[in-house]
């Protein structure tokens, strides 16, 4: 055989390998070429709706985060259904914040203006998850691009997937992991909880009906649980809601962690990464070092941001971000 069939034989195996792993892999400029404003255009709809309402900062985050969990990366949350059996209407996702959805949708659409066709919806989320966190103070960081918007989203589809309020270490850690998520970035992404808020059915158990020995969770700081029983009373209407971090609930830092240290955390969910031994560590040093967290949010965010992400001519790029094409 000569040098130069072996040669082109070899590229062809390469080529071979690469094409059917499939692995097409998500990169910073992918719309260089199609669409090459695109950041720019997103950020200017995500300030726009910021600058009306401050919500808007933890509902798209949020939104990221349960987009992803489920089915992957893939806008599949944002899709309505007449039927009301889409993903955002399972339980979990009830509490998903309009703003959230109203920013991807009105950022999408300034793209679509620009560039029609061409940048996906959970393309628009990624930047617009990035962009917030920016806004209210957070860390910069570069998002890959190139996701296709999936062509599934069932409510029956969400159980299991998404973290409760009431879950352990173990139980966060397995879920998680199941997402190519160490325990470290569950840690650091928790710290989204520095924003935002929740509802009082959400940690109710823990101010009123702990245990038999105690009705208030004894990892509560008292002071603490008696402010949230003052914002909280027992049978409180299903709408209200508290600031998750009550000392700087408009600004992304690390209080968040600092607050864990204080027994401050809302959630049992967030009340374990302090008091398990094997996550104290990492709670302590984000509490201490505002930017090592700063620096693991960013790195874990990119890692969320390819959780089961639809590349190539997989999925579709959505027109409207609530409806498939
Ligand atoms: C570690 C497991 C987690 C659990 C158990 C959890 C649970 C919750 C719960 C119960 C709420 C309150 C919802 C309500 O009552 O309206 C909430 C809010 C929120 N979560 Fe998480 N979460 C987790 C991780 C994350 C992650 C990884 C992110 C993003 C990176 C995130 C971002 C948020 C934000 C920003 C809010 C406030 C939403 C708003 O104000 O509209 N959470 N979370």
């Amino acid at each position: 055989m000569g040098m130069e069939l072996r040669r082109s034989l070899l590229v062809g195996v390469v080529l071979v390998v690469v094409v059917v792993s499939g692995e097409a892999q998500l990169r910073p400029n992918f719309y260089q070429f199609t669409c090459p404003k695109v950041e720019s255009i997103v950020r200017q709809a995500v300030l726009k709706k910021v600058r009306q309402t401050f919500v808007t900062v933890p509902a798209t985050l949020r939104l990221f985060f349960h987009d992803c969990f489920v089915e992957g990366c893939d806008a599949s949350v944002l899709i309505a259904s007449p039927r009301g059996d889409a993903e955002k209407d399972a339980p979990d996702n009830l509490s998903l914040a309009g703003d959230g959805f109203d920013t991807v949708i009105k950022a999408k659409q300034a793209v679509e203006a620009r560039c029609p066709g061409v940048v996906s919806c959970a393309d628009v989320l990624a930047i617009a998850a990035r962009d917030v966190v920016v806004l209210s103070g957070g860390p910069s960081f570069t998002v890959e691009l190139g996701r296709r918007d999936g062509l599934i989203s069932q409510a029956r589809r969400v159980a299991g997937h998404l973290p409760g309020p009431d879950f352990n270490l173990n139980i966060l850690a397995n879920l998680f992991r199941m997402n190519n998520l160490t325990t470290h970035d569950m840690i650091a992404l928790s710290g989204a909880h520095t924003v935002g808020f929740s509802h009082c059915s959400r940690f109710a158990k823990r101010l009123y009906a702990f245990g038999p020995s105690s009705p208030v969770d004894p990892s509560f700081n008292l002071p603490y649980a008696q402010l949230l029983m003052r914002a909280c009373p027992r049978d409180v209407g299903p709408t209200i809601a508290v600031n998750m971090d009550p000392f700087t609930p408009t600004v992304f830092d690390n209080v968040y962690y600092r607050n864990l240290l204080k027994g401050e955390g809302l959630f049992t969910s967030d009340q374990v990464l302090f008091s398990n031994l094997l996550s104290r560590p990492v709670v302590k040093k984000f509490a201490a070092d505002q930017s090592s967290f700063f620096r693991a949010f960013a790195a874990s965010m990119v890692k969320l941001g390819r959780v089961g992400v639809k590349t190539g001519h997989q999925g579709e790029i959505r027109k409207d971000c609530t409806a498939f094409n």
